[in-house]
């Protein structure tokens, strides 16, 4: 598996620097999930799990995956209750073949994985029935995800970002009574329930 560099020797910066360029956007997708008491939830490239943490406090049963051991092992620190794997989603199928969550949330990392595709397919089969994905990504058309874009290409990471309809149409069929709000300047955030199996239009 190919290893960012970015995340690899930025981990011990990434939460003073999401804290202090105001990219940390815990209370919009907290207020979004509503009460999370006693629900399951996996999130994907959860890096250094400061959701994580926040959910796990709030009575979630919260499972984090994210490749970048250094991200990881701050995850690790912040919080032991939370289930953690330094893997991607497509090699956990021992780990996670009887598993269903309540919530998927991937948090500014779509545009980050390779097999964009693959994953929110995966993600449809690990939510439960009437389970949510809640995806957080930046807005390719506005300036901030234009610098950011430029940033994360000088560090050599290869990085994909969505416009919103591209953004739907990845998950469209998976997921339906879709909400797709643009109100987060840079930022968008994309909520669907699962659809049932005989409703995708895909096979898999
Ligand atoms: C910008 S960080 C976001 C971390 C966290 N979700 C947050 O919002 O604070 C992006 C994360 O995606 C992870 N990542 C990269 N490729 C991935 C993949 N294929 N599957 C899962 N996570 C991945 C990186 O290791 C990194 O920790």
């Amino acid at each position: 598996m190919r290893m960012a560099y970015l995340f690899k020797y930025y981990a011990g910066l990434y939460d003073g620097f999401m804290k202090k360029f105001n990219l940390d956007k815990n209370d919009e997708i907290l207020k979004s999930l509503g009460n999370v008491e006693g629900k399951k939830i996996l999130d994907i490239g959860g890096g250094t799990g400061t959701l994580a943490n926040l959910l796990q406090l709030k009575g979630a049963e919260v499972t984090l995956i994210d490749p970048s051991l250094q991200m990881v092992q701050k995850a690790r620190e912040k919080n032991k209750h939370i289930r953690i794997y330094a893997k991607v989603l497509e090699e956990l199928e021992d780990e996670l073949q009887e598993e269903y969550f309540d919530y998927i949330i991937i948090r500014d990392a779509l545009h980050h994985m390779r097999r964009v595709d693959e994953v929110i397919k995966l993600s449809h089969r690990y939510l439960k029935e009437k389970g949510k994905i809640l995806i957080w990504e930046f807005n390719s058309r506005t300036l901030k995800a234009k610098t950011i874009y430029c940033f994360e290409r000088l560090c050599f990471e290869r990085c994909h970002f969505f416009t919103p309809e591209s953004l739907q149409l990845l998950c469209t069929p998976y997921f339906r009574e879709e909400e797709l709000q643009l109100s987060y300047g840079a930022e968008m955030l994309y909520k669907g329930e699962k659809r049932g199996k005989d409703e995708v239009n895909r096979t898999y």
